[in-house]
């Protein structure tokens, strides 16, 4: 890779970011396509300052991680209708304004990260699918579940929090407990609570009992990329989609908003694989 003056800025905002594999696929499709850019990742504790920052060194498109996603609205110049309702950016895209200043508009692309996953393996329209979780990863993929036409059964532990995200989707809610979650019947099952997420290896928010009833199980943990919950809906005969499918849809969105161009999925998918053993090297610095 060739880094000079006419060299385009990219990078994620987060902290920490140390783990993300973000760069790996996105510098890997910059370079399939045989683009002049680079993308880094940033650690950035005041969201201000940072977005400040970013303008004044011209960067050009910046993922945007835990804690800022929703911290960052005031500053931007612009929202984008669906990142306006979900209340979160993931995404952000510098351009030249009219006024010769920067104007930085704030997308989201996690809600398509798991609907364009799950839409190769089944019908959506056709499909109940039951969420498990109500953070901001669950708000996301039910959002985008329900675009998509799905009928969405969230399943929380806490259920004040369930019951809110239900309500703000318009779905169903069940509580996390053994005979509620087994009461359930859908097409789809989406973990998106860190259970089971290193070193919780052995975690698993759901009966394993439960998970032959489901045609496709998806997680959104990546670590390890073939969780318990994914292992034991393989054993059931279930379809799986593991971490990395969500990650990698909503890379693809992220890539496409920023370039116009069409994202070398396979490319970016085979980067994302290659470092996720390098992820938890201890020799990467925060
Ligand atoms: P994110 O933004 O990544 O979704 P979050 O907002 O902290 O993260 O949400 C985490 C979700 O995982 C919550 O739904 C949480 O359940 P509670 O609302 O009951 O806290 C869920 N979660 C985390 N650890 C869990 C566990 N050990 N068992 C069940 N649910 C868990």
């Amino acid at each position: 890779m060739v880094i000079n003056g006419a060299t385009g800025l990219y990078g994620i905002i987060g902290n920490p970011v140390r783990h993300s594999l973000s760069p790996a696929m996105h510098n890997a499709a910059f370079a399939k396509l045989g683009m002049n850019r680079v993308y880094v990742s940033l650690k950035v504790s005041d969201i201000e300052q940072g977005i400040a920052g970013l303008r004044a060194l011209g960067f050009r498109g910046v993922s945007v991680t835990v804690p800022h996603k929703e911290a960052v609205l005031p500053f931007l110049d612009e929202i984008d209708s669906v990142a306006e309702k979900i209340g979160a950016v993931n995404t952000l895209v510098f351009q030249p304004g009219q006024d010769g200043k920067v104007h930085l508009c704030g997308f989201n692309t996690d809600w398509l990260g798991a609907t364009t996953a799950l839409a190769e393996k089944v019908n959506l329209q056709e499909s109940r699918v039951l969420v498990i979780g109500a953070g901001g990863s669950a708000k996301a993929v039910g959002f985008g579940l329900i675009e998509a036409g799905a009928e969405v059964i969230i399943a929380n532990r806490t259920a004040a929090s369930g019951k809110a995200l239900a309500d703000w989707l318009d779905a169903s809610f069940v509580p996390l407990a053994e005979a509620e979650v087994a009461s359930v019947s859908a097409d789809v099952l989406i973990n998106t609570t860190s259970v089971g997420m290193e070193p919780d290896n052995e975690g698993i928010a759901v009966p394993p009992a439960i998970l032959s009833g489901f045609s496709v199980v998806m997680d959104i943990v990546y670590a390890p990329l073939e969780t318990r919950l994914l292992r034991e809906a393989k054993a059931a005969g279930c379809q799986t989609l593991d971490g990395l499918a969500m990650l990698l849809y909503q890379g693809i969105a992220q890539f496409e908003l920023w370039t116009g161009k069409e994202a070398p999925r396979a490319i970016m998918r085979s980067a994302l694989e290659e470092n996720l053993e390098k992820m938890w090297d201890s020799s990467l610095q925060n």
